[in-house]
């Protein structure tokens, strides 16, 4: 287990045990999460599961790859810190993660 903090763009932090190896779109769906759409279910093809990872974790996490980025061209308000949440993998290396959810999809 790892946990996680999603805050919605209000600022409402939604503090999740999530399992290792399930995505961080998976859990802010089973969440209730709101403003994560996720319209394509985690095929990296539609740009609705937009987060911003907090700026202490964007080591760990890494950078998009090229096809992520492509879709991250369809988001609004795309930052440094920008990640579509069902390509981010939950592992112990990111216990503790911490991401926003951004003002909305598109
Ligand atoms: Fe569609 Fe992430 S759920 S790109």
């Amino acid at each position: 287990m790892v946990k996680l903090t999603i805050s919605s763009f209000d600022g409402t932090p939604f503090e999740i045990d999530a399992a290792t190896g399930t995505t961080l779109m998976e859990n802010a769906v089973r969440n209730s999460v709101p403003g994560i759409e996720a319209e394509c279910g985690g095929a990296c093809a539609c740009a609705t599961c937009h987060v911003y990872v907090d700026d202490d974790w964007m080591d760990r996490v890494g950078p998009p790859n090229d096809i992520e980025k492509d879709m991250l061209d369809f988001a609004y308000d795309v930052r440094e810190n920008s990640r579509l949440a069902c390509q981010i993998r939950l592992s112990e290396a990111i216990d503790g993660l911490s991401v926003k959810v951004p003002e909305r999809q598109s």
